[in-house]
Parts: C-alpha cells; structure tokens; sequence
C-alpha cells in the first residue's frame, strides 16, 4: 500500500500527535508519520517522537526574525521530508496566507470546539460561561481565515452540570484522539 508522508507539527503535550503515531502503526492505516516538527523547545511531544523512532525536529520561532522566515525554515524542512499532508495538532503558531496556500487541500487542524462555534482560543471556557449543553472538536482544513476551512469530522460531548474546564476538556480531548486518526486516513485516501 502507498501511505501517504504526513509531518505533524506541535507547540506543547503532543497528546493528538501520539494517538496519530499509535493509528498509523496498524499497517492498514493509509498514512504514516514521517516527522514531528515543533516551534517549542519544551514541548513534551518531541521526546515522544524521538523515542518511537520518528524525525523529530525542533524549528524555534523565537530564532527567527519574521514571521515569514519562521515558515520558510518550516516549509523547506516539510519539503526535504517529502511530506505531503501536514496535521497540526496542537501547533499555536498562526500561519499566514502565503504558507497556507502552499498546502491548500493538504494541511489539516484539530480544534476543540464544534465549529463555527468558538474559534480561537479558551474554547472550554467559553462553551461553561455560555451554558451550553453540547461541545466537542472538529478536525478541519486550514485555510487562510483562521479555524475556518471545510470540516472534515466533527465529534460532540454533553456538557455537565458539574463540569470545569479542565472537565469538560478532557472529555472533549478523548473524542480528538478517536476523530483525528480518522479524519487523517480519509484525506490521505483521498489523495492517493
Ligand atoms: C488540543 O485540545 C487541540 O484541539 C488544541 O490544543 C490541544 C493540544 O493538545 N488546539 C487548539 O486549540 C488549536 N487552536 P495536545 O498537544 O495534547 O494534542
């Protein structure tokens, strides 16, 4: 089978980026991970990587003077690895339209709200402070309008009485691990 080369990028845990890694172990999976790229020197998910025999390479933003120059490094990197679909998975880096459109169809995104529901950040928070009885995740395409693209998949949770973020979060973070596995394996057959 042809599996399509994804390169994940990270800022942090890297919990979506391993139950990705964990999926394409199965040898049916269309898709393999070919690297992990982080713009974080301390995020956990490069120790991960590296130590399940994945390329796993830090790129620093904080070492580049532009904006533009951090994703020209990041680009040229995803290329030499002959990447063709990125899956950011926790990467809080905003990247802008020039990059993006170099990847247009093959770049995705996990977020964890049912967009177009609360895009950007404190999504759990902001699901609590609005009562909301249903939240979930959406794995979608990036494109230039942030957390706007076409939805891919999308899984729902209940919102409880008793929930905190930090609950209702981690209810939501398991549903990410079930979707974005899949998601991932029908855009690579997609493609191939
Ligand atoms: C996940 O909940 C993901 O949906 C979210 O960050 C978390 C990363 O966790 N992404 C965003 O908020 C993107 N705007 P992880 O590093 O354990 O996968």
């Amino acid at each position: 089978m042809i599996k399509a080369r994804v390169g994940v990028l990270i800022s942090g845990r890297g919990s979506n980026m391993m139950a990705l890694v964990e999926a394409a172990r199965d040898p049916a999976y269309p898709a393999e991970i070919v690297c992990v790229v982080s713009n974080r020197a301390d995020a956990k998910g490069l120790e991960y990587a590296a130590s399940h025999g994945i390329a796993a390479e830090l790129i620093n933003h904080k070492h580049f003077a532009t904006r533009e120059s951090f994703e020209a490094a990041l680009d040229a990197y995803l290329r030499k690895m002959n990447v063709e679909i990125i899956a950011c998975a926790g990467f809080m880096r905003i990247l802008t339209p020039g990059f993006i459109s170099g990847w247009l169809g093959r770049m995705i995104n996990i977020h964890p709200s049912l967009l177009p529901a609360y895009k950007g950040l404190h999504t759990h928070e902001r699901a609590l402070a609005d009562g909301a009885k249903v939240h979930g995740c959406t794995v979608h395409h990036v494109t230039a309008e942030l957390d706007a693209g076409p939805v891919i998949l999308q899984a729902q949770v209940p919102v409880l009485p008793d929930d905190t973020p930090d609950t209702l979060s981690a209810r939501v973070l398991s549903e990410e691990h079930r979707i974005y596995p899949q998601a991932l394996a029908m855009l690579a057959r997609q493609l191939n």
